[in-house]
Formats: C-alpha cells, sequence, structure tokens
C-alpha cells in the first residue's frame, strides 16, 4: 500500500521561495520514490497556482494540498476560497480540521463536516486532522476526543476518499512526541473508529502529525499502522524534507 507524506507549509513562503522549495525538495528526493509513496505539499493559497504550474511543466511526482478550504460553496464570504476554485487549479487534496484552526479560529467539528462535504462533492481529498490536547492527553480523554472528532464528521457517510492525520495537538512544534508503538495503537483505533461509524466500513490511510523529523521518522514509518506524516517545521527545509520522505522510500 502507497504511503502519503503531506508537507504543510502554514503560513510561510512567498510564491516564489515555494518554487525554490519545491525544486530542492524534488532534487533530492531517491529516484524510485513514487513507486512507494505520494509526495504532497500544502503551500499557502498564494502559492497554488505557481506550484502547479511548475509541477505540470516540469512533470514533476509531487502533488499539491490546500491547508484549508471553506465550509460555503459560493456566495457572500469575503475571504473565503472554495472547494470548487481549488479543483479549478487542480488541486487534488485538502487538509481540513488542522488544529490551529480549531483553536485559534474557533473551528468546530460542525463546520469540519462542512468543509469535508464540499471537498467531497469536488473530488478532492480530504486530509482530516483530529488530536487531543495536552489536558485531554493528561487526563485520559485522548479515545473519547477522537471518536467524538470522527463521528462528528463521518458518521453514517459513503466514503470514497479521505485520509486522517492523527496530530496530538502538544506534539505539534514543541519536539515532542508520543512513542511509535503509542501512535501505531492510537492509529489502529482510529482506523477500527472510521470504518464502524461509516456506511461502508472505509478503512483509511491514517497519519501521524507532530515534530516528525528526519532523526525520528524510520521509527515511526517502520509501524504497521502508521500510513505516513503529516510534517510542518521539517518541510520547510528542502533537504531535510526529502530526507524524511527518502527514509520512508527505504523501509522494506
Ligand atoms: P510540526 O511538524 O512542526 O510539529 O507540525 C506538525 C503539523 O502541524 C503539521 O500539520
Amino acid at each position: 500500500m502507497k504511503k502519503i507524506i503531506v508537507g504543510n507549509w502554514k503560513l510561510n513562503l512567498d510564491h516564489l521561495q515555494g518554487i525554490q522549495l519545491l525544486q530542492k525538495i524534488n532534487y533530492s528526493l531517491d529516484k524510485d520514490i513514487e513507486e512507494k509513496i505520494d509526495i504532497v505539499l500544502a503551500p499557502s493559497h498564494t502559492s497554488l497556482r505557481s506550484l502547479q504550474t511548475v509541477i505540470s511543466t516540469d512533470n514533476l511526482k509531487i502533488k499539491i494540498s490546500s491547508q484549508d478550504v471553506s465550509s460555503q460553496n459560493d456566495g457572500a464570504f469575503t475571504g473565503e476560497v472554495s472547494a470548487f476554485q481549488l479543483k479549478k487549479l487542480n488541486i487534488d487534496y485538502s487538509i481540513i480540521g488542522h488544529s490551529e484552526r480549531r483553536s485559534l479560529f474557533n473551528e468546530n467539528n460542525k463546520i469540519v463536516e462542512e468543509k469535508f462535504r464540499c471537498l467531497e462533492s469536488n473530488n478532492i481529498m480530504q486530509v482530516l486532522c483530529i488530536g487531543e490536547s495536552l489536558e485531554e492527553m493528561e487526563s485520559g480523554k485522548t479515545l473519547d476526543v477522537l471518536n467524538e472528532q470522527i463521528a462528528s464528521v463521518l458518521k453514517n457517510k459513503t466514503l470514497k476518499k479521505a485520509l486522517i492525520a492523527y496530530e496530538p495537538i502538544w506534539a505539534i512544534g514543541t519536539g515532542k512526541t508520543p512513542t511509535p508503538i503509542q501512535v501505531n495503537q492510537i492509529n489502529q483505533y482510529i482506523k477500527d473508529v472510521v470504518q464502524s461509524t461509516t456506511a461502508n466500513n472505509y478503512l483509511p490511510k491514517v497519519l501521524y502529525g507532530g515534530s516528525v523529523n528526519s532523526e525520528n521518522a524510520a521509527a515511526f514509518f517502520s509501524c504497521e499502522n502508521i500510513d505516513g506524516a503529516l510534517v510542518g517545521g521539517a518541510s520547510l527545509d528542502g533537504k531535510h524534507f526529502a530526507e524524511i520522505v527518502n527514509e520512508f522510500n527505504r523501509i522494506k
């Protein structure tokens, strides 16, 4: 089964810097990468078009994701970008429900569910982020939180495509991570819940995100239930990000 590695650039880089980083990543990748791994980059909206043009002109084996999408399809929603507009740019993926959107922009599960549906109707792969806070983890609520985040978005849906990214909030940008064994168990739990929650018993790929780097990547990637990674800070360095992808490629 093909693995997926997503680089989330967050609010960094203009479109020219984005092109440079894309080219640096591409240059540093193992040559046989595409048989085993889908590489996806999520720049700011302002870079989507430029990166997509470089990828199609140079025939690069890299895909582009939006970092977010509107929960509305069209109309008087100043500042929003719709799934339909993304599709017109040949964008294949969109992150939704990232903890930074949930905590800084008050996005609740209902909004995330609406975004999920907008992407579905435009045939864009959802990268649905879920994860518990430090407080929730310390009070033993991790599985309840994940259950609620999954059920409120996916309950009774018939899924065709959708990825889940397990990102414990306390591991994002902190240098702290759960152990690979813990992530492996939680990802198994997520797969079970998604299967029992969806109308068609959909078995998703589940990525891990939170302080992934080239030193810890191999340990995560050798776990059975970790189907890839969502990488933040380390994806802003082309060589470093390519090393993470190459680590994955070299796992037997
Ligand atoms: P870091 O890799 O910087 O911890 O960020 C993870 C993340 O939020 C990816 O979406």
